[in-house]
């Protein structure tokens, strides 16, 4: 079994795939509120080029997945996509990340199509509150997605909750009684600098989620649990009696860039080996200008694109050291 390893000695088995850089909502931390101007439609990759890319990941020793956006259900021919992931036979997981809106009306189907399981964007339980943070979204629609892909058997579900003080950090509890009755693995997920309206005052909106565990703790007893879903960034927690799980992504507060197994392939076609880093490997450029029926030549560029993107791998993303005045980068076009 081949296995991608980069300069750093980290293993890459891990490919996240934005499949478009649409979403049909613009929260607050990841999307400019004016319409920034979306990719043309012929600059995007077509599902045959990703599932052409994926192919040779897969044959490299990329074994997981993750479809993203924008809001990958936004996409037309998500079904089939899958479908043809599913084919590729050391691909051992394939999930996908969802702003739920669409997902009680695609969880069976994708569950057919041979999905493993979903993430789903949750920032708060009251419904004034998740509009305002969406800007425009439906509480109720999620909370349907959610249990239809609990019904389905997308598991195991992951909530991402990216904490905001002073927005939804009074939540923080009602989030953990969801665990309670139900297999729902809920992730407080430090915010990081991304959407245009929250720049000037990054600072005062940033919680660490460590404090956040700290207090929890005090209050509830909790043991540490693996639940089997690969070496991601959250540490998970259960409490006692609880069906589901609490995790802590600390992006910021303590990085996770040394363990980290992954890359992104963008919607617009780019190798990305690290989220924060603007280095990029334009793949699309690569295959579209070689001849479809040249099938070994395609795939000998292929692996060579994934293999430069791999080796200028960062060792860390540098955030803390530039907390105060970095740029925002667009979360939306890079499916987080
Ligand atoms: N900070 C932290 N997490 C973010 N996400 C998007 N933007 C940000 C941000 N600025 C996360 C959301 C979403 C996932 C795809 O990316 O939790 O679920």
């Amino acid at each position: 079994m081949n296995k991608l390893i980069d300069n750093l000695g980290r293993e890459i088995s891990y490919l996240r795939v934005s499949i478009t850089d649409r979403c049909n909502y613009s929260c607050i931390y990841c999307k400019p509120e004016e319409q920034f101007e979306f990719i043309p439609h012929e600059e995007i990759l077509r599902y045959e080029e990703i599932v052409e890319i994926i192919e040779e990941a897969v044959n490299l020793g990329v074994t997981k997945v993750r479809i993203t956006g924008g809001e990958p259900l936004a996409r037309k021919g998500v079904v089939d996509f899958i479908k043809k992931l599913k084919e590729i036979k050391k691909l051992e997981d394939i999930s996908l990340t969802t702003n739920g809106f669409f997902l009680s009306e695609y969880a069976e189907k994708l569950k057919d199509a041979g999905l493993n399981r979903v993430n789903i964007s949750l920032d708060s339980l009251q419904e004034e509150k998740y509009k305002r943070i969406t800007r425009g979204g439906s509480l109720e629609k999620a909370l349907k997605g959610i249990d239809s892909a609990l019904k389905a058997g997308l598991l195991p579900i992951k909530i991402n909750t990216v904490l905001i003080r002073g927005i939804n950090d009074d939540e923080v509890e009602d989030f953990v009684r969801l665990t309670l009755g139900r297999p729902l693995n809920i992730r407080f997920i430090e915010f990081m600098l991304s959407g245009e309206e929250l720049k000037d005052n990054y600072r005062d909106k940033f919680i660490s989620v460590l404090e956040i565990k700290e207090s929890l703790a005090e209050k509830y007893s909790f043991r540490p649990i693996d639940i089997n879903s690969g070496n991601g960034p959250a540490k998970y927690y259960q409490i006692k009696g609880g069906q589901g799980t609490i995790g802590f992504i600390t992006a910021l507060s303590q990085h996770f860039c040394k363990t980290c197994n992954r890359i992104r392939l963008t919607s617009e076609g780019k190798l990305r080996p690290c989220l924060f880093s603007n280095i990029e490997i334009d793949i699309k450029r690569a295959i579209r200008n070689t001849k479809a029926d040249d099938k070994i030549i395609r795939s000998k560029i292929i692996r060579n694109n994934i293999g430069e993107a791999i080796s200028i791998k960062p060792e860390g993303h540098r955030l803390n050291e530039k907390f105060s005045n970095r740029d925002s980068f667009k979360m939306s076009k890079i499916g987080g």
